[in-house]
């Protein structure tokens, strides 16, 4: 296994990460206590979750993937591990979640509240990376950025983090940090694939800049790029199938980002090339992202653990130009199936 630095941060992570959302909702304790163990045996040091988990975001059972995360990490030492976690960002923007009443927001009262829950759920007196789920852009990012400072000072996290910015929250950030003297994102934790490669708009150069790493979530495409749902029958327990006749409004349209003509088309190509390379293509979905040097770990997902191994297997692999060649043609090509 890889290691990479977070940003300019101490935290030294495996290249391929292990995410938890489905802990709890698709993804019984004991499987995700199988999955834990297997990423663990096979070198992953790095593991993501969030106040908010599991999915799809419900009152009746958000924290329980933290609960899972924090079961499973007492049976091991616990600075062997480094554990991500997330505060959710403001309900003021596109999603106002289930928790804390749905009156979220990036204040101190809140990220101070949300911390000591994921703390006790986590059964662990720290963080190491506690990340923004997503920006809130009512409270004055001076605000935010002087709460989180606070938890660092008091040592309940060691670095923080962002997700789901723009350039322009992260420089903002970033400045502010700077020039107040407080702790800064080190990280910013993105939806970043072969099927949306929008990180490079803005975003590269932000982090390429000021050291800051990308931490890419869904590198498959939350399973549209294993190729599944291209064939006949869609199978029936995966996360889309799932989503795309859920009662809730706000997730049917999230499936149709992922899952909609042009990714199926753009898939049913890369299906072809993974062929034609010999590469099974979940592993090679997932290798795209190490070959950038801004990344740091790229978070899988598995539902069950026998789907874990091939993304697994991508720690190992080195893409050649050719084939990175071939893969920005696709997306030059299909240009942005994800919106
Ligand atoms: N910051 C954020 O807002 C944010 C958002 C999303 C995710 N994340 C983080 O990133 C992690 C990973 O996200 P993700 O689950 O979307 O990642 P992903 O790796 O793109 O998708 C994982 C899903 O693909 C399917 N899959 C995985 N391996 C497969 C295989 N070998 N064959 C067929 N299907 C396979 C499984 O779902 P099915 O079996 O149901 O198809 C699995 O749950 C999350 O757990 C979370 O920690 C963060």
């Amino acid at each position: 296994m890889e290691f990479r630095y977070i940003g300019r941060s101490g935290l030294r992570v495996s290249v391929i990460g292990l995410g938890t959302m489905t802990f709890g909702s698709m993804t019984s304790k004991e499987e995700a206590f199988r999955i834990l163990d297997l990423a663990y045996e096979r070198g992953v040091n790095f593991i993501d979750t969030a106040e908010l988990y599991p999915v799809p975001p419900d009152s009746s059972w958000a924290g329980v993937s933290e609960e899972i995360v924090g079961e499973w990490l007492s049976t091991k030492p616990r600075e062997s591990v480094i554990l991500a976690t997330k505060v959710a960002g403001g309900a003021s923007g596109w999603f106002v979640p289930p928790i804390r009443y749905g009156l979220t927001a990036m204040d101190r009262f809140h990220i101070k509240r949300a911390v000591e829950g994921s703390l006790k759920r986590l059964k662990t007196d720290y963080i190491d990376l506690y990340q923004m789920h997503w920006p809130d852009r009512v409270v004055p990012i001076e605000e935010t950025l002087e709460a989180f400072d606070e938890l660092v000072r008091e040592g309940k996290v060691r670095y923080i983090g962002t997700s789901n910015d723009t350039a322009y929250g992260l420089t903002q950030a970033t400045m502010v940090a700077q020039y107040r003297g407080m702790a800064r994102f080190e990280s910013i934790q993105n939806n970043f694939s072969l099927l949306n490669p929008r990180f490079f708009d803005e975003l590269e150069e932000v982090c390429r800049r000021e050291r800051i790493s990308l931490l890419p979530y869904s590198p498959l495409g939350g399973g549209i790029l294993s190729g599944k749902y291209n064939r006949s029958p869609a199978p029936q327990d995966a996360r889309f199938t799932l989503y795309r006749t859920h009662p809730n409004k706000r997730v049917r349209e999230h499936a149709k980002r992922f899952y909609n003509e042009k990714t199926l088309k753009m898939t049913e190509e890369f299906l072809e090339l993974a062929r034609e390379v010999g590469i099974d293509p979940v592993t090679l979905a997932v290798a795209y992202s190490k070959e950038f040097d801004f990344v740091a770990s790229t978070i899988v997902g598995a539902r069950k653990l026998d789907q874990l191994p091939p993304s697994l297997d991508s720690a190992d692999l080195k893409l050649d130009r050719e084939i990175m060649k071939r893969i920005a043609k696709l997306q030059r090509k299909y240009c942005y199936p994800m919106g």
